[in-house]
């Protein structure tokens, strides 16, 4: 069970210092948002690579950007432990997860809530870990989508057909009181922005969602 809070919810005045506010999580999430893929603008590569530098704790890249074949390898490049692209983007996914690996990162694909998984099953041996949105993305702080965790499962029962060490990740909405339908449907990764860096201290909140997710999981 691991949990990756997401730095949207920081103080991006000071990255540095929210990164080392959670050095007891096991991945800090970055969303990058590119205002195309989805109506939000973030951060980018030459951010990443700074924050790769200062991090206590691996990066994990979460890419809501158009052509994500063209940039998704420049993430792992510059650092990030994984690198998460949207299927509803990349034009050739099996290329794209072999050169972000190449790159030495974990290679990921997400689904949006109105994306289907079946038509992506077989990428599973091509990827480390999916990701099942449990909102639209593009903003921190919406509510959970509980209808998705029927995908999770649909992605966990697939994952135990193929075989092999592929992690499931939820992001959006993901609390005290969602996390433990998450683990229970079988996620193993859990990105937590607002619960985490809304909370009075953020390294307590992430100690408290992994409890949560064991006893659920
Ligand atoms: C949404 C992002 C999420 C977001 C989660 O598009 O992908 O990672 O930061 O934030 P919370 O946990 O506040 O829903
Ligand atoms: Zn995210």
């Amino acid at each position: 069970m691991q949990i990756s809070p997401s730095i949207l919810a920081s103080d991006f005045a000071n990255l540095q210092s929210e990164l080392e506010a959670v050095g007891n999580a096991d991945w800090a999430h970055v969303d990058v948002m590119d205002a195309h893929f989805v109506p939000n603008l973030t951060l980018g590569l030459p951010v990443v690579e700074a924050l790769a530098r200062v991090s206590p704790i691996p990066l994990d890249c979460h890419l809501m950007i158009d052509d994500p074949d063209r940039w998704a390898p420049g993430y792992a490049e510059a650092g990030a432990g994984s690198v998460t692209f949207h299927v509803e983007a990349a034009r050739d996914p099996v290329s794209l997860a072999r050169a972000i690996r190449s790159e030495g990162a974990r290679a990921a694909f997400a689904v949006k809530p109105g994306t289907d998984f079946a038509p992506y099953e077989d990428l599973l041996p091509e990827v480390d870990m999916v990701l099942v949105m449990t909102v639209e993305p593009g903003f921190g702080g919406q509510s959970f989508m509980a209808d998705q965790m029927a995908k999770v499962r649909q992605v966990r029962s697939a994952v135990a057909r193929h075989g092999g060490d592929v992690w499931i990740q939820v992001d959006g909405g993901v609390s005290a009181d969602t996390i433990g339908q998450c683990a229970e449907a079988g996620a193993d990764v859990f990105v937590a922005g607002s619960a985490v860096y809304g909370a009075d201290r953020a390294a307590d909140a992430v100690e408290e969602l992994r409890e949560l997710a064991r006893r659920h999981g």
